[in-house]
């Protein structure tokens, strides 16, 4: 099985490979910008740069090198970074900081899906599945704030179901997913996680487990939904 890893050096992509690399059957390519992951008996690193895309087409050439890709997780993803933190307010928004947050969490996953989903095996089931989050769906939304990572999330959501529709065409066994993860203790929600209780914040191991044994279930016909790591559907 061919699994293509993307931002394999974030806090849930890297346990993600951790957790694929572990799988003898396994055959992995571990993306991350600006430096490859190092390369082990059956994981290869590739560095690529999706302000540069150039090389997002070269990774893509490597992994479908040894064939059919089966499994492409975008794992992808921003909430804080240099000048940008989530808004509390209307007043906090700004051009740059919105710009940044689509960028991350949408203009990725959709370049992504550019230039691996064609990769994909037609023959058998194959997946391509990005990390979303709860905080992106429309309806669900009755704290407010954030208004960068949520917009960007929900725009995500909707290249997920553009490209299903899309791929299903062409892949008809192909699945194209958004995942939410949980909420999961890494660099991203370091910051804001003091207030989740301890039995509600997952490892980014025990998240990558739960994300790897979801993926082993969907097919298909659950292409173009956005599922929580249990399975259950995220309302648009
Ligand atoms: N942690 C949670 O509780 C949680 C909850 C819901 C959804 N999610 C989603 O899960 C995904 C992974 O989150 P995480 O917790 O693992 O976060 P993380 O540890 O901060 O990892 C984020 C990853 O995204 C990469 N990245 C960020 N901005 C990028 C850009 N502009 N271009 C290319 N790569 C970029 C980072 O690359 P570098 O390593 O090079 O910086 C890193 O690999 C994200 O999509 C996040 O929104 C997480």
């Amino acid at each position: 099985m061919n699994v293509v890893i993307i931002g394999a050096r974030g806090g849930i992509g890297s346990a993600l490979t951790q957790v694929y690399a572990n799988d003898p059957s396994c055959r992995l390519f571990a993306l991350a910008r600006h430096r490859a992951p190092p390369s082990r008996t059956n994981v290869t690193g590739v560095a690529l740069d999706f302000e540069d895309e150039a090389s997002l087409a070269r990774a893509a050439e490597i992994c479908a090198g040894d064939g059919d890709i089966d499994l492409v997780i975008n794992a992808v993803g921003m909430l804080h970074g240099d000048r940008v933190r989530p808004e509390k307010s209307l007043r906090d928004i700004s051009a740059d900081a919105l710009a940044a947050y689509l960028f991350a969490n949408c203009t990725c996953a959709a370049l992504a899906l550019k230039h691996f989903a064609p990769m994909l095996g037609r023959s058998r089931r194959a997946v391509f599945a990005s990390l979303s989050a709860r905080l992106g769906s429309i309806s669900d939304n009755r704290r407010g704030g954030w208004y960068g990572y949520r917009a960007s999330k929900a725009a995500h959501n909707m290249i997920i179901r553009t490209a299903s529709i899309e791929l299903a065409r062409t892949h008809k066994q192909a699945c194209v997913i958004g995942i939410h993860p949980g909420t999961v203790d890494t660099r991203l929600t370091g910051p804001y996680s003091k207030n989740v209780p301890p039995s509600q914040l997952f490892t980014a191991q025990d998240a990558a487990i739960r994300i790897r044994e979801l993926l082993q279930r969907v097919g298909p016909g659950d292409s173009g939904r956005v599922l929580d790591y249990d399975g259950r559907q995220v309302p648009a």
